[in-house]
């Protein structure tokens, strides 16, 4: 377990938001939160999205309408009380896209994220990060910090063991 200088065990939360039926992201999730040691949160839609519902290819579908309205931000069940208590929170989901799910700013604005610092991580079906970092950003209190952004692969063990260690680092 790394140690902050303080001699405090550093704490870390992984909160990810997994839509598909493949559970991409929440596969992701789970094996950075063994590897970093930390606790698992799973951002939860108020209303579970339905295949249906996730077809980009229909310019109709919920997902669809969401991410062209900048103002969406889809009702979640529950989020982290205390994210100050965190040295590090992970945020995981899938790019929908080209960026994070609208999902992903409700979170961001459901508590207090001043002065956290941040990684970001995503799955997707070849996209890469684009500008996620960024749009994050502007949702986050201008102190909370972005330390590290990655799309990360779910057979893809070193690597996410590796993005552990080095938002750890930051
Ligand atoms: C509405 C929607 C939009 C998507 N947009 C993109 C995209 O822009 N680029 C991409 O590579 N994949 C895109 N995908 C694919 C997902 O990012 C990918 O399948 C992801 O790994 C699914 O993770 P999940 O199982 O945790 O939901 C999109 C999927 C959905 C449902």
């Amino acid at each position: 377990m790394p140690v902050l200088r303080s001699g405090k065990i550093m704490k870390k939360l992984v909160a990810y938001f997994s839509a598909s039926d493949m559970c991409i992201t929440k596969t992701v999730a789970e094996k950075l939160a063994a590897a970093a040691g930390a606790d698992l949160f799973e951002i939860k839609p108020q209303v579970p999205y339905t295949k249906e519902e996730l077809d980009w290819t229909d310019k109709n579908s919920r997902s669809s309408l969401e991410c062209r309205d900048k103002s969406s931000r889809p009702a979640i069940t529950d989020t982290v009380k205390n994210p100050k208590d965190y040295d590090i929170i992970f945020i995981g989901f899938p790019i929908w896209w080209y960026t994070a799910p609208p999902i992903i700013k409700t979170f961001l604005e459901s508590a207090d994220f001043s002065g956290c610092k941040i990684a970001i991580f995503a799955t997707s079906g070849g996209s890469g990060m684009g500008n996620t970092a960024g749009d994050i950003k502007e949702i986050c209190p201008p102190s909370a910090r972005i330390i590290a952004a990655k799309r990360l692969k779910r057979s893809a063990e070193k690597e996410i063991a590796e993005f552990a260690r080095v938002a750890e680092e930051q």
